[in-house]
């Protein structure tokens, strides 16, 4: 494996494409790829170039899950120790730019909580959910069992958590897991025009916007709107925001200075 590029790494525009790459184990999410797409989501969020970012797998799979084999004769130590999970799966919660979830084939355990992660999910219509780690003997342990009922709500991640099964594409966005749902062969292309859309705002504005976003998940409303209210009157010494506001009543398009 050390040789291997497990993140294939592409911009187009003001837009980073990193896609997992180990189609032989339908990207499963050793270690070895983690770091990478750790390392690739923090060069890019420092980038100055870039604006938004796309997690995506193949058709065949997003990630079947973290690597099972890897993982088969751990023992407590192994995993305690290491601190597996939290080293390289913890820096992608601290990404401030966007990061879109392009999703075909399989999301299962550590794939579908990768997806979790990112800030947005768009769904081929051959997408397929799940947190199967039942099965194995363990639960979840990326953060499935905190982000899919905040998702999904109690009953369905509870049956989805405990069953193990997959939900498809039309349950996913009828349960509020994917924001969209497309036709497989436009899966990328209607990522990108989304990324590109996001990219194309004020930087600022859209960080705050995901932080603000992100508080609903966090804390009380209480709280959220207060740190919502914070972000909204800060955004007023921004050039950005007289530049947009200036642009609408000119009639025209604005040309935000910082993204
Ligand atoms: N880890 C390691 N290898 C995996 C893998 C995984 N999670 N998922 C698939 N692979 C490998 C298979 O072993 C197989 O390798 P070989 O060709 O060398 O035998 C290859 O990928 C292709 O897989 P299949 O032959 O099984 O393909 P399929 O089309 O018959 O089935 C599947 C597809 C239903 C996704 C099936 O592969 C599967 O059930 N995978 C495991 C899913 C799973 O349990 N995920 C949870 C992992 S635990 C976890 O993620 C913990 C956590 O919370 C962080």
């Amino acid at each position: 494996q050390t040789n291997e590029t497990l993140i294939l790494q592409e911009v187009e525009g003001r837009v980073a494409i990193l896609t997992l790459n180990r189609p032989k184990a339908l990207n499963a999410l050793n270690d070895a790829l983690m770091d990478e797409l750790s390392a690739a989501l923090a060069k890019f969020d420092g980038d100055d170039n870039i604006g938004a970012i796309i997690i995506t797998g193949s058709e065949k799979a997003f990630a079947a899950g973290a690597d099972i084999g890897a993982m088969a004769s751990w023992s407590y130590m192994d995993v305690y120790k290491s601190e597996y999970i939290t080293r390289n799966w913890d820096p992608i919660a601290r990404v401030r730019k966007p990061i879109i979830a392009a999703v075909s084939g399989y999301a299962l355990g550590g794939g579908c909580e990768l997806a979790m992660m990112c800030d947005f999910i768009i769904a081929a219509d051959s997408a397929k959910f799940g947190q199967p780690e039942i099965k194995l003997g363990i639960i979840p342990g990326a953060g499935g069992t905190q982000r899919l009922p905040r998702a999904v709500g109690k009953s369905k991640a509870m049956d989805m958590v405990l069953t193990g099964r997959m939900m498809n594409a039309e349950e996913a966005e009828r349960s509020g897991l994917v924001s969209r749902v497309v036709p497989a062969d436009q899966l990328l292309a209607q990522a990108k025009e989304a990324a590109t859309v996001i990219a194309s705002m004020s930087l600022p504005s859209v960080i705050m916007a995901k932080e603000s976003v992100n508080r609903a998940w966090e804390s009380s409303l209480r709280e959220g709107v207060l740190f919502e209210r914070r972000a909204f009157h800060s955004l007023f010494a921004t050039e950005d925001q007289k530049e947009g506001m200036t642009a609408f009543v000119e009639k025209r398009s604005p040309e935000f200075k910082h993204r």
